[in-house]
């Protein structure tokens, strides 16, 4: 389908942006076609991964993480920390490490081969194994070290031993939502395929609710496509689990979305729960993607208080505009007002708190678990019912 040319349009490349480092990294390999191992199965010593690690895997091995061709060495993961890049300069904001306890840490030199839930997924080549300095990683990365933040308390709970090298995995794994499971790669023919000049990615981690859609959709007046992305790997307990929100994208953007200018695709990585620093890792992924533009708006990848509402905006100033490679879309704090009777933010309301209606997420998980219906003004009725729905049946 070729699509009608925006009236109005920002300049837009006619190519997809580049990934960062240059090319897309695949470290996809194909068991006794273009890859051997060092020994045989059986004799390789075998790291049983968790599902936080799991996803990592595979954010590297499909390019997702490009530049990363392994989990970082002690060099990159200290540069990370102190300097927002790799030690070769590159962006990059979040140490990707392997950890290990300091015991299983004996065993593993040389090749390892890599399971997830007992099956051999893929290997890594050791090239180092150094000390997590969690207490610095925690300060610096998550700016606290309260074992009560999610991504610290996730930090403490791993071993205490990174290895490091570069990895492969056997298959591209294609998790729980295999219909919208798509590599960088495969994200890209897409949107090359519909012609989109620009795509502004929108990372999420709940249901799209009013303030979402209307960012969403103030970005694709400007740009071609809207790729949204919601991340479906591990996020704390109290989060909408990942299978509820897909249904309740289904429905939105079947309703209330241009299918043409839309792509649902999922986002595997864990969450962190680091706000501006995991901003940047969001951001850097999408261009990876593809992605001409990212959407950063108010608190992103926050959790309680640990964030200024708009220190993941401010954080990217750290690099200039040609280093990121991908726009990044800052918006303010959207609600409803109804005395304008649509979405606004405090750029474009002059009304003031007592017209608004501001739903915290602690508030909206209370309703849903009292059986009361979401209000229209803050998510649309068929993403309210999605979840009225989840939250009634006994879990
Ligand atoms: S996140 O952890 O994935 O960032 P969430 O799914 O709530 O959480 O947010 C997705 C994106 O929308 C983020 O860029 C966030 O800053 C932005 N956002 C969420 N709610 C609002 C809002 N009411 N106003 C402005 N931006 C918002």
């Amino acid at each position: 389908m070729t699509l009608t040319p925006l009236t109005q349009s920002l300049p837009t490349a006619l190519t997809l942006p580049t990934p960062l480092g240059g090319e897309l990294v695949n470290r996809v390999v194909r068991l006794g076609e273009n890859f051997e191992l060092g020994a045989g199965l059986a004799h390789l010593p075998r790291l049983a991964l968790s599902s936080r690690s799991y996803a990592d895997l595979e954010m590297i091995a499909t390019g997702a993480y490009s530049p990363l061709t392994g989990f970082l060495g002690e060099q990159d993961y200290l540069s990370v920390i102190e300097h927002l890049r790799l030690a070769d300069g590159t962006p990059w904001s979040i140490p990707i490490t392997l950890p290990v306890s300091r015991e299983d840490a004996r065993q593993y030199s040389g090749q390892v081969l890599l399971t997830f839930g007992g099956e051999a997924v893929g290997t890594l080549d050791v090239s180092e194994q150094f000390e997590a300095r969690k207490d610095f990683e925690a300060r610096e990365v998550y700016r606290t070290t309260d074992p009560a933040h999610p991504g610290v308390a996730a930090l403490n709970a791993a071993g205490e031993i990174y290895l490091a090298g570069d990895v492969t995995v056997f298959e591209v794994p294609r998790g729980s939502f295999p219909a919208h499971h798509r590599t960088p790669a495969e994200v890209r023919e897409v949107t090359l395929a519909r012609g989109w000049r620009s795509t502004v990615a929108f990372q999420t981690r709940n249901p799209v609710h009013r303030a979402h859609e209307y960012l969403q959709k103030v970005a694709l007046e400007l740009v071609d496509g809207l790729l949204l992305h919601p991340l479906v790997g591990q996020t704390k307990g109290d989060d909408v689990p990942a299978g509820t929100r897909m249904q309740s994208y289904e429905v939105l953007l079947s309703q209330y979305y241009p299918r043409e200018r839309t792509l649902l695709s999922v986002y595997p990585a864990a969450m962190r729960y680091a706000g501006p620093r995991e901003a940047i890792l969001h951001a850097l992924s999408r261009r990876n993607y593809g992605a001409s533009h990212f959407i950063v708006g108010r608190d992103h990848a926050g959790v309680g208080n640990y964030y200024g509402s708009y220190d993941a905006q401010e954080i990217f100033s750290a690099y200039t505009p040609q280093e990121l490679g991908i726009q990044i879309l800052k918006f303010e704090h959207t609600f409803y007002c109804q005395t304008c009777g649509q979405m606004v933010s405090p750029r474009t309301c002059p009304h003031d708190a007592s017209h608004h209606l501001v739903l915290s997420g602690t508030k909206v998980r209370e309703k849903l678990r009292a059986g009361e219906n979401l209000p229209p003004e803050f998510t649309r009725r068929e993403v309210a019912e999605v979840l009225r729905t989840a939250y009634q049946q006994p879990s």
